[in-house]
């Protein structure tokens, strides 16, 4: 962008629950198998909040190792993003919930509800900040706890989901480093297709919403399959046009982790070696708007990633909705 600061990820955090919650224990709650959880998914085991456990306070964890990371006090956020689809409460945001526990007194806070794309659309969102000149640090939050809204006795839904929170600080950065290019899409007209039916203002909590299961996880799992191989291979491929780079100098793709078929969808079309794609849905399931920043941090933390580095972060979900970025890796401040 002419004229704009750049603006990169200039430290990662991130936070899972404790319990653990396997294919094995599923088999004893829904008819289902490890077998057929593995060969379909990929996923093996997910973590689950404990009762106490909202999302502020898993975002709340996260938060805090990112901050630690670069070494910024709360006091020094500017913004607060807050991308989920399991906030705690209706209102306030959650963003305005960890603003208070972080002691961010000086930071503005708002919540992004774009389900499993929400990760990137926050960061979309907060990195404009930065580039205009109005902010420095905007810290995004994917975080979910789905165990909350999953009905543990629809076997199509609860071996899919998991609970966890991934933190990144946006900063300036150099030029020539930080995000090259952004895509996002939506497609209203797939909303039914994954949604959360009652507890809004179409159908408000009631005994018969509650009795109906409408507060849970509603999916068509085939055609959200279908659609998710489609935006995460086209929207991959924008953001390299966009940026001027071919397929090849991808050094690491980091993919939203809802099927490890999806994935693998993605890097026979790109081409790429299973050491250039971040996965850890066997570990974590389906963790929607964390899943993302998660593999990011651990990415990181196992040295996957080197200065200069051009990395994809890609996700899907609910809305429709879907998203890329492309960013040379950078964590040094400018
Ligand atoms: O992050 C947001 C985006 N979400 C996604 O990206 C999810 C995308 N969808 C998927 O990952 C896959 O569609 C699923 C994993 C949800 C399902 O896999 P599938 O290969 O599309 O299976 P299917 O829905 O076509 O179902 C095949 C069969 C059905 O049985 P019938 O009707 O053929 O007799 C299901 O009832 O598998 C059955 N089934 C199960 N069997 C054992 C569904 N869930 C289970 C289960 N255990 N847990």
């Amino acid at each position: 962008m002419k004229g704009m600061r750049s603006v990169g990820i200039l430290a990662t955090g991130s936070y899972t629950p404790e319990k653990v919650l396997t294919n094995a224990d599923l088999e004893k709650m829904v008819e289902t198998s490890d077998e057929w959880i593995v060969t379909r998914t990929g996923i093996r085991e997910r973590r689950i909040s404990s009762e106490e456990q909202a999302s502020s306070d898993l975002a709340y964890e996260a938060a805090k190792k990112a901050l630690a990371k670069a070494n910024i006090s709360a006091d020094q956020l500017d913004m607060i993003i807050v991308a989920t689809v399991t906030p705690d409460n209706m209102f306030p945001s959650t963003a305005c919930l960890l603003q208070e526990k972080l002691g961010a007194t000086k930071a503005a806070a708002l919540d992004v509800s774009a389900a499993c794309t929400g990760f990137l659309y926050g960061i979309a969102v907060g990195s404009q900040f930065i580039a205009n000149g109005m902010y420095r640090y905007v810290l995004v939050i994917g975080v979910e706890t789905l165990s909350k809204i999953t009905n543990y006795e629809d076997r199509n839904t609860c071996v899919l989901f998991g609970d966890g929170a991934g933190a990144a600080l946006l900063g300036p950065v150099a030029d020539g480093f930080g995000f090259l290019a952004f895509e996002l899409g939506a497609d209203g007209s797939g909303g039914p297709l994954l949604s959360l039916p009652a507890g809004g203002s179409r159908i408000p909590a009631s005994r018969e919403s509650v009795e109906q299961k409408l507060h849970y996880i509603s999916m068509a799992g085939s055609e959200v399959f279908k659609f998710a191989v489609r935006v995460m291979n086209t929207a991959t491929e924008t953001v390299l046009e966009k940026a001027g780079l071919a397929k090849e100098q991808i050094d690491l793709l980091v993919p939203h982790q809802a099927n490890l078929r999806i994935i693998d969808s993605a890097i026979k079309r790109f081409g790429l070696s299973e050491e250039k794609v971040v996965v850890n849905l066997d570990r974590y399931g389906n963790m929607s708007s964390a899943s993302i920043p998660v593999a990011l941090d651990e990415a990181l933390a196992e040295g996957r990633l080197k200065e200069g580095d051009n990395v994809v972060l890609v996700g899907f979900g609910g809305g429709l909705t879907w998203g890329a970025t492309l960013l040379r890796w950078s964590t040094r401040e400018a």
